[in-house]
């Protein structure tokens, strides 16, 4: 299996309840490996554009007040097959339907402070981290 890379969110709900540390613990025992990490608080235009692909959704507008109302800490991750790695750790969007062990079962909220975000594809991965991070803010 390839090494490769994806784009995480420690969203507003976990950094508002000091979860950094314990969130990024549960990816690095997954076996992905933090190689770019910085927090930031995203402007409305940032996660308008970041969630642009829901624009039409009816939670769009809810979802970028959420994503905008606190610190995030966003990162690139590497792995062996990092995409979905990071997907099975995180567990489903909604914290009701995760698995056990899994980073939304354990810290999520709800479905909208669902506690992380990640990359749904390697296409997507690269789009997300050229969104957020130049290439020699990343040391893999
Ligand atoms: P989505 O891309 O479907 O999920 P995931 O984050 O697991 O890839 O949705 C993006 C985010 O939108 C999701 O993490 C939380 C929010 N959301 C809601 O607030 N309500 C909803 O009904 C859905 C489907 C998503």
């Amino acid at each position: 299996m390839a090494v490769t890379r994806t784009f995480s969110i420690i969203k507003p709900d976990a950094t508002r309840r000091n979860l950094t540390g314990a969130v990024t613990k549960m990816l690095e025992e997954a076996g992905l490996r933090v190689v770019a990490s910085k927090r930031i608080l995203m402007s409305e235009e940032q996660a308008k554009k970041f969630y642009e692909v829901h624009a039409e959704r009816p939670f769009y507008g809810e979802l970028v007040d959420f994503m905008i109302s606190g610190p995030v800490v966003v990162q690139v991750l590497e792995g062996e097959d990092a995409v979905k790695r990071n997907r099975d750790i995180m567990g489903a969007t909604n914290p009701a339907d995760a698995d056990e062990g899994t980073i939304r079962k354990t810290y999520a909220e709800s479905i909208e402070a669902n506690s992380v975000h990640g990359s749904d594809s390697d296409e997507n991965a690269a789009t997300e981290i050229a969104f957020f991070f130049s290439d020699d803010e990343i040391v893999g």
